[in-house]
């Protein structure tokens, strides 16, 4: 069904804050800063150490990557350091990209 933000919302905070941020000025935590992390190439964060397996990954981040990547993130970047297990129900993952597209924009 409908991808529900305010779902998202709470599953970013329960599940990714810990890591990101999304503001212009949240800067880096264990996770690069997600602000507009939409139409952006991976890996592209100035002042984050990534993986070379992030780096080269050489994906626009934007719905469809996304939506893949959340489903298993180890999967879709094998030698991530990112430590998230991903949402293996779909509707978790449309509703924290829908939070993501309002949150991270610039
Ligand atoms: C990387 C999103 C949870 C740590 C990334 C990237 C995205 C992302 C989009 C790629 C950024 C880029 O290429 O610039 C999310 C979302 C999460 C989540 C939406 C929750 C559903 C977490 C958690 C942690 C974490 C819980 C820490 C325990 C990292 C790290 C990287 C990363 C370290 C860089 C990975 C590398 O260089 O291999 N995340 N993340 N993330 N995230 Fe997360």
């Amino acid at each position: 069904s409908k991808a529900n933000a305010t779902n998202g919302a709470k599953l970013f905070k329960t599940r990714c804050a810990q890591c990101h941020t999304c503001d212009k000025d949240g800067g880096n935590k264990v996770g690069p800063n997600l602000h507009g992390l939409f139409g952006r190439k991976s890996g592209q964060v100035s002042g984050f150490t990534y993986t070379a397996a992030n780096q080269n990954k050489g994906v626009i981040w934007k719905e469809d990557t996304l939506f893949d990547y959340l489903e298993n993130p180890k999967k879709y970047i094998p030698g991530t350091k990112m430590a998230f297990a991903g949402f293996k129900k779909e509707q978790d993952r449309n509703d924290v990209i829908a939070y993501l597209k309002e949150s991270t924009a610039k």
